[in-house]
């Protein structure tokens, strides 16, 4: 038996930011020697939302470079762009016609989007979720790593998946692979820095409200310094009280690669004015290999292009095969040749 197959995918909508990589990135690096893992960019979801023609395709490679700057180790992992492999918005497409109508209407993140968005929904906002499920379904994947967010996703994907088998499928040969979620016990969930109860994320409008992988130790030093904390003397972690004081010791805790208990100790009696400094060079520190390696991939776009072409190849290979067998299932004609 091969190892397990891994799939996840990170948007191209800017820059990429701590939760980022602490909630889903660095986990993928953590595990991907026990797994065959494929990490796309997804950039057909980057346009569920009006997006701008001129950065996306830079974004892209952006987020590819990151993934490499982290740690993603082509050994282990394909890397490849969503929009590069035609299978999934086909198999979106299939999809949709056994979707019922109500599974989208009633995802919460679809609701609030959708309230954000006002007058200007569009149907790909709806329909976001079902090519979250081809990309899944695609690969045949046994596990998705998933935060909070997406786990109502992930359920709907599986229930896409047995509704197919159960439609067109037999008991012994199910068309689609049902995929379970991955999920981390130390999945960090890192909150804003203007809001201790927020997660940190890329459409939070202000910029001081997170800390992007790519910010440069002036900038770091200024978002740190002006982050939200709070008037007490003596650094704390779970106080329901003082969320800004949990996420920021979190984060130190995470990027010094200590343990809690031992930046609770080291904290205890610290001010702010002690503690910001600290946290300021800690997360230069952390950052600065990703940044070195970012620049380096960047600065080597022939490089680049090849890890996505050969990532372009392997996945189209996998994914075409599932998808000649969901067109088989449904009855389609075979494309004659
Ligand atoms: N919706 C996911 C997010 O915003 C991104 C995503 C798209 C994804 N396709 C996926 C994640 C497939 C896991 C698997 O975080």
């Amino acid at each position: 038996m091969g190892r397990q197959r891994v799939l996840s995918g990170v948007q191209p909508t800017g820059n990429l930011h701590l939760g980022n990589y602490l909630g889903a990135i660095r986990n993928w690096v953590e595990g991907q020697q026990k797994y065959e893992n494929f990490f796309c960019v997804v950039d057909l979801h980057a346009i569920t939302v009006p997006h701008d023609p001129k950065t996306l395709a830079e974004n892209t490679r952006a987020v590819a470079a990151l993934y490499l700057a982290c740690g993603i180790d082509l050994d282990h992992s394909t890397i490849f762009v969503q929009s590069h492999v035609p299978a999934h918005t086909e198999l979106t497409w299939l999809l949709n016609c056994i979707t019922p109508l109500n599974w989208l209407e009633r995802m919460i993140q679809f609701k609030e989007k959708a309230i954000k968005q006002g007058e200007n929904v569009g149907v790909g906002l709806l329909d976001y979720p079902v090519l979250m499920a081809a990309d899944i379904l695609l690969y045949d994947a046994d596990k998705v790593p998933v935060g909070e967010d997406q786990k109502q996703h992930l359920e709907l994907t599986r229930d896409i998946a047995m509704r197919l088998n159960y439609q067109f499928g037999r008991e012994e040969a199910p068309v689609l692979k049902v995929p379970d979620p991955l999920i981390r016990p130390e999945g960090a969930r890192i909150m804003s820095l203007t809001d201790g109860t927020r997660k940190m994320s890329k459409s939070d409008p202000s910029e001081q409200s997170r800390i992007n992988l790519l910010d440069d130790p002036d900038t770091l030093r200024q978002k740190i310094k002006r982050c939200k904390t709070d008037p007490v003397r003596g650094l704390e972690f779970d106080n329901p009280e003082r969320p800004e004081c949990n996420n920021l010791l979190t984060l130190y805790a995470i990027l010094s690669n200590q343990t809690k208990d031992a930046v609770a100790e080291e904290c205890r009696e610290m001010g702010w004015g002690q503690f910001k400094p600290l946290l300021t060079e800690t997360t230069v520190e952390a950052l600065r290999p990703i940044q070195e390696k970012y620049n380096e991939v960047m600065g080597d776009p022939g490089y680049l292009d090849s890890v996505l072409r050969d990532g372009q190849a392997r996945a189209s290979e996998i994914a075409n095969a599932t998808l000649a067998r969901v067109r088989a299932a449904l009855g389609f004609l075979p494309p004659l040749s």
